[in-house]
C-alpha cells in the first residue's frame, strides 16, 4: 500500500539482513544479497529503519516531526534493555498521583502538544495508531466541557429518581439505572449542587487543561491503544511538573451520550476512552503510592488435553 511505502537505498545497503530479521510482517527479505521490499503487509512500524546500521531504509509513513518536542530535548538514541534505571522509572510511576487540587496557572500549549507526542510513543495493535487526541487548552474550555457532562448527569439523576422505572428496568434484566442510583446518584447530586451553587468543580478539580484520548473506527484494539497512550501521558505529565487525573465520569457520559462530542469537533464515530484533567498541582505528598496486596497466579505448563 502506498501509505506503507518503504524506500531502501540499495547502494547503502550492505546486505546484513537485520531489517528482514526484525520485520514483523515479512515485508522485507534479502534478494540477491540486498534488502528488498518483497511483501505487501507492512504496517510501517519502523523497525527496519531503526535497526539498519547503514541508514539505508526510510519508512515513508513515519513523520519525524512527531519525535521533535518543544519543551524538552528528545534523545533519539535507542536505549537497549537494562540501560535505564528501574529504580528511577518505578519512582516516577509510583509518584504520579491523581491530582484533585489544581492551581489557576494555565498549561502552555507546547506542553500539551508534547504530551500528545509522548502519548504516541506507546504501542498499538498492528501499529494502527488510530488514536485521536483532543486538547482542551484553557480553563474556559474545561469548564465548557464540564457543563455538558454536568447536564448529562443532571438528566440521568432526574431519570434515576423515578423509582418505578428503576424497578421495572431491573425486573426486565436492565439493572444499570438502579445500580447507578444506589452507587452514584447521591454523590452526583451533591456535586451538581456545588457546581451550580458555589461553582465548586468536583468533576475536573479546577484543572486548567484536559486531553481526551479516543480512537478512529477500524482499529483492531481501540481501547487498549488509547489507554496505553494515556498512561504515557500521565507519567510524562508528572515528569514535566504537571498534575493529572483521569476523569472516568466524563468518559461514561460521552459513551452514553455521544452528542457531547459534537461541540468539541469530535466525530460521532470516534470513541473516547480516556479524559485526562491536567494542570499545575496544588498538592504535595510525603511519600510514594502504596497499593493493596496482589498475588499473581502461576501457570507452569501442562500437556493440553483436547
Ligand atoms: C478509569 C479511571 C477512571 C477514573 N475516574 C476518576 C474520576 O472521574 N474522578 C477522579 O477524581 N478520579 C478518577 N480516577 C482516579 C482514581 O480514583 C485513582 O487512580 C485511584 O484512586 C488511585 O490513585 P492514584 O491515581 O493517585 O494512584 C480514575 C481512575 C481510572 C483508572
Amino acid at each position: 500500500m502506498e501509505e506503507n511505502r518503504i524506500n531502501i537505498d540499495s547502494d547503502l545497503c550492505n546486505g546484513c539482513g537485520l531489517c528482514a530479521g526484525v520485520c514483523p510482517t515479512g515485508t522485507i527479505s534479502l534478494v540477491e544479497g540486498k534488502a528488498a521490499v518483497s511483501g505487501e503487509d507492512s504496517f510501517s512500524c519502523g523497525h527496519c529503519e531503526a535497526v539498519c546500521p547503514q541508514g539505508a531504509i526510510r519508512v515513508m509513513a513515519i513523520d519525524e516531526e512527531m519525535s521533535r518536542y518543544k519543551t524538552f530535548t528528545g534523545d533519539q538514541q535507542w536505549l537497549p534493555p537494562g540501560k535505564f534505571s528501574t529504580s528511577a522509572l518505578v519512582q516516577l510511576m509510583a509518584s504520579r498521583r491523581s491530582c484533585r487540587c489544581f492551581t489557576d496557572q494555565p498549561v502552555e500549549r507546547a506542553m500539551l502538544e508534547d504530551l500528545v507526542k509522548v502519548g504516541i510513543t506507546a504501542p498499538s495493535g498492528t501499529n494502527s495508531q488510530s488514536w485521536t487526541f483532543t486538547i482542551l487548552p484553557t480553563r474556559k474550555a474545561v469548564t465548557s466541557f464540564a457543563e455538558y457532562i454536568a447536564s448529562y448527569f443532571g438528566r440521568l439523576n432526574t431519570t434515576a429518581e423515578k423509582t418505578l422505572l428503576r424497578l421495572f428496568l431491573r425486573l426486565i434484566g436492565k439493572g444499570e439505572l438502579d445500580a447507578y442510583y444506589h452507587g452514584y446518584y447521591r454523590k452526583v447530586k451533591e456535586a451538581l449542587k456545588e457546581w451550580h451553587g458555589e461553582g465548586r468543580d468536583r468533576l475536573f478539580h479546577g484543572s486548567t487543561a484536559a486531553i481526551l484520548i479516543g480512537s478512529k473506527p477500524g482499529a483492531s484494539c481501540p481501547a487498549e491503544d488509547a489507554l496505553l497512550a494515556t498512561q504515557n501521558i500521565l507519567l510524562a505529565a508528572h515528569s514535566m511538573g504537571l498534575g493529572s487525573c483521569l476523569i472516568g465520569y466524563a468518559v461514561a457520559a460521552m459513551k452514553k451520550d455521544p452528542s457531547i462530542q459534537r461541540p468539541m469537533g469530535i466525530p460521532s464515530e470516534e470513541g473516547i476512552h480516556a479524559v485526562i484533567a491536567l494542570g499545575y498541582p496544588d498538592e504535595v505528598y510525603q511519600r510514594v503510592a502504596g497499593r493493596k496486596k496482589v498475588t499473581p497466579r502461576y501457570f507452569e505448563g501442562q500437556q493440553p488435553r483436547f
